[in-house]
Formats: structure tokens, C-alpha cells, sequence
């Protein structure tokens, strides 16, 4: 017999609020910024393809994993793992698990927050015309002037971490639902109509093979198109454990799951669509790194009809969807202070906004005074600065040893019957998630870390 918990922060009004929740948490910069950069620089094709598997046989079934710990534990992810270990008369040592993932959090926000910034920046840059019938250069040489100027990042960095913390101190569920049923939609309409220009640019064919026609790919690859699937469906830290934890019992978790992923992922690959034909129609390089898609669509937005307006449009809704991602980030931190040290939300946020704050600044430098200041780690990375340090270690290594033990936990300590009551699925669906959980995603995980650092060749 399983005792009946209550979540002491309250619960989503039902089903379809959590979904939201769940995709604004998922839908941020990892898709829109993120993904097409990070395709850029390892060939498209084949990292597209590698991405898209981890998405269906890793990141899905560890969602349903992650969301069912939450809502079995009812508490931020370092108490719910206490309870289910005792609950499953486990080792108590658990609860790292739970630590694992708000320092993870900590440390993606820090600088999640300071290219947020970037393009609350660009909600202004766009508005004031500036792009208006620009060239590549143009473009270029306002974005590089953006992020050489340490004082500018530092203050939209500033403002932005402002905005989490004011909402995390309201409590997660005010006003959240709502503002995503309406801003998410239009986001993807506003892809849409980005793509439909991209295809009048006479590259979307390049585009589109650039995407999807598989080509060379090395393990240390393989090993960052694993790790952004987890960043982009906010896996392995406690984030979706900590929205699980505050859904009702009869909600059915592995539709909810599809339901996210395929949201998720739609976003990415139009992300992609709308940037790389205009990449290639503008003769520019798909690996230029964390500033492509401010170094591309502004040529868009400068060259379409209507283009200032569907650009301060765009801007306003990637920096209100980081700002969803943004708040499930240090969302298990104040859940665990509110918990355990008895303080206010107020309190806690603040808290954890200052310290995320402050090591943000070793972020707003890596793009300027401490741009050369690198280091290499031999299989790794190689010239990795401040920033870098800490995309790797978080996207590459941090979530998908998360993601890895919420699989063993859920698959092979907790007991069966546990998992099947909770999940409360079709047979046949509860044994092909078992299984994949089970077999097929620790040892997937465990192959791509050791072919990245050269153990084995794929
Ligand atoms: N999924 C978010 C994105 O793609 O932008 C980033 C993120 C949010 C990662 C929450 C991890 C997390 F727990």
C-alpha cells in the first residue's frame, strides 16, 4: 500500500495545464538557438537523424520516467527521491540524484539568462528598423558589436533574470497556463511564416539537404545530438520531475509525454527550416556558432514584407518561451528551500536569482574580455571558454547521467507493481516502455559516453 501524498505547492488544474507547463519548459532557446547551431557545426544530416533517435528511444522514455517519479514523490526532486528510495526500501544515497539536478539547473541558467538577453536585446534592434534592407555584414557587424560590450550584455542579462525571478516568486501556475496557450501557438505560426520566406530565397532545397541527407559523423557528435535532446526536452535535472509533482493522479503520463516531444521537436526542425536556406542564400557558413540565428534572420526580417513587425514579434516570443524554460530551471531549487528551509517563495527566489546572477557574469565575458581564456579536456572539448565549460558539461554530461539513473531508478529499483499503478497505461504500452527504459536507453547513454571518449568506435 502506497501512502496518499499531497503536493504541498498545489496542483495544475488538470491535464492540459501540465502539458503547457511541460512544453514551455521544453519549447526555449534550445530549439530555436540552439539546435540549428549545433547542426550547423557538426554537418546537419546524419547529427539531424542521431538527434531525432535520441529524442524517441532516449528523451520520451525518460520523460514518462521523470514525470512519474514526480507525481509518485509529490515533492521538489531531492525529497521525492528520499521518499521513493524509502518507499522502495532503496539506498538512501538517492537523493544526489535530486542534488545532481539543481546544480544542473543553477548552471544552465546562468547562462541560458545571458542569451535570452541577447535576444530581448534583439526585440529592440528589430523594432528600431536597424535591419531594414541589411546584408550579411550588416548584420554581422551589429551582432558582434552586441557581444563585445560586456556593460550592454550584463544589463540584459539583469533585466532577464529579473523577469524569472518575479515570476518563480508568484508561484509557477499564476498565469503561466494561460500565456502559453496563446503565445506558444503563435510562435509557431510565426516559424511558419518564416519558413514560407525561406522558401522564396531559391536555397531551401540546400536547406532542407543540409538538414536531412545523412553524411560523417565522429562519437564526440553523437555525444552532443544525445545531450540536446535531453537540454531540449528538459530531461535529467528534476525540471519535469518537479512539473510531474504537481499533477493530478488521473492524468494519463505517457500521452502527455508524446504529446510534448512531438511539440518539441516540431519547433526544432522548423527552427532549422526557416535558417538554414537563408544561411546558404546569403553565401554564410552554417558553423558559425551561438550567433547564427541572430546573424541570419535579421536578413530576413530586413527583406520581407512586414519584416520589422514579424521580427519584434519573433523576438517577443523567444524571449517569452526562454522565460517558460527559464522558470522550470530553478524551479526544483525553490521548491527544495520552500520544503526544506521553511522559507517564502519571495525569499527563495531571490536567493537563487542573485547566485545564478552573479555566476552568469562569467558567461557575459566569455563573448569579450574573457573570449581567449580557454581550455581543452582531451576527447572532449577542445579551446572551450567560461561558456563553452559550461554548455558541455551540463548539456553533455550532466543530463544525460541524470537522465541515466532516473531510468535505472524507474526501471530496475522501483518495484513494478509501483510503476504500473502510477503509470496506469494499456498493457502493451507499459511493457514497451519498460523495456526501452530498462535495456535500451542506459545502455544507449552508456555507449555514446564511452564511443565520445574514444573507448569504442561507432
Ligand atoms: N528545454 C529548454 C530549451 O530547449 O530551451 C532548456 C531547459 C529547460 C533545459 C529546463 C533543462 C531544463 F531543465
Amino acid at each position: 500500500m502506497t501512502t496518499p501524498r499531497k503536493s504541498i505547492h498545489g496542483q495544475w488544474s488538470g491535464r492540459m495545464a501540465f502539458i503547457l507547463a511541460a512544453t514551455g519548459s521544453a519549447v526555449g532557446l534550445g530549439n530555436i538557438w540552439k539546435f540549428p547551431y549545433i547542426a550547423g557545426e557538426h554537418g546537419g544530416g546524419t547529427f539531424v537523424l542521431v538527434y531525432l533517435f535520441c529524442i524517441a528511444l532516449i528523451g520520451v522514455p525518460i520523460m514518462i520516467a521523470e514525470v512519474m517519479l514526480g507525481r509518485r514523490g509529490q515533492q521538489s526532486p531531492v525529497n521525492t527521491m528520499e521518499y521513493l528510495a524509502s518507499e522502495e526500501k532503496r539506498n538512501e544515497s538517492w537523493v544526489l540524484l535530486g542534488w545532481l539536478g539543481i546544480v544542473a539547473g543553477f548552471l544552465i541558467l546562468s547562462y541560458y539568462s545571458v542569451i535570452a538577453g541577447w535576444a530581448l536585446s534583439y526585440v529592440f534592434r528589430t523594432g528600431s528598423g536597424m535591419f531594414l534592407g541589411a546584408t550579411a555584414d550588416g548584420v554581422n557587424s551589429i551582432f558582434n558589436n552586441l557581444v563585445s560590450d560586456p556593460e550592454h550584455l550584463l544589463a540584459w542579462h539583469t533585466i532577464f533574470m529579473v523577469m524569472t525571478m518575479v515570476v518563480v516568486a508568484r508561484g509557477v501556475k499564476n498565469g503561466l497556463e494561460k500565456a502559453v496557450t496563446f503565445l506558444m501557438p503563435m510562435l509557431f505560426g510565426l516559424l511558419l511564416l518564416i519558413v514560407g520566406y525561406a522558401m522564396t530565397t531559391g536555397h531551401f532545397q540546400e536547406g532542407f539537404d543540409f538538414m536531412f541527407i545523412p553524411g560523417k559523423i565522429d562519437g564526440n557528435a553523437i555525444l552532443i545530438a544525445m545531450g540536446h535532446a535531453f537540454f531540449t526536452l528538459s530531461l535529467g535535472m528534476g525540471a519535469i520531475m518537479v512539473y510531474g509533482s504537481y499533477l493530478p493522479k488521473s492524468t494519463s503520463i505517457t500521452q502527455a509525454a508524446f504529446a510534448i516531444a512531438i511539440a518539441d521537436t516540431t519547433v526544432a526542425l522548423l527552427a532549422g527550416l526557416a535558417i538554414f536556406p537563408i544561411v546558404f542564400a546569403n553565401g554564410l557558413e552554417p558553423d558559425k556558432g551561438p550567433g547564427l540565428i541572430f546573424q541570419t534572420l535579421p536578413i530576413a526580417f530586413g527583406h520581407m514584407e512586414g519584416g520589422t513587425l514579424i521580427g519584434v514579434s519573433f523576438f517577443v516570443l523567444l524571449v517569452f518561451a526562454a522565460w517558460t524554460s527559464a522558470i522550470s530551471l530553478i524551479e526544483p531549487a525553490v521548491a527544495w528551500l520552500v520544503e526544506n528551509r521553511n522559507m517564502s517563495r519571495i525569499y527563495a527566489s531571490v536567493w537563487i536569482g542573485v547566485l545564478t546572477w552573479l555566476l552568469g557574469l562569467g558567461s557575459v565575458f566569455s563573448f569579450n574580455i574573457w573570449k581567449d581564456n580557454t581550455w581543452s579536456l582531451p576527447y572532449l572539448f577542445k579551446d572551450a571558454n567560461f561558456f563553452d565549460t559550461l554548455d558541455y558539461l551540463t548539456a553533455n554530461i550532466m543530463l544525460p547521467l541524470g537522465g541515466l539513473f532516473i531510468a535505472i531508478f524507474a526501471a530496475w529499483l522501483m518495484r513494478e507493481s509501483s510503476s504500473r499503478e502510477e503509470l496506469a497505461t494499456w498493457p502493451l504500452i507499459y511493457r514497451g516502455w519498460h523495456f526501452l527504459t530498462r535495456y535500451v536507453t542506459p545502455v544507449a547513454v552508456l555507449i555514446v559516453f564511452l564511443s565520445a571518449i574514444g573507448v569504442i568506435k561507432l
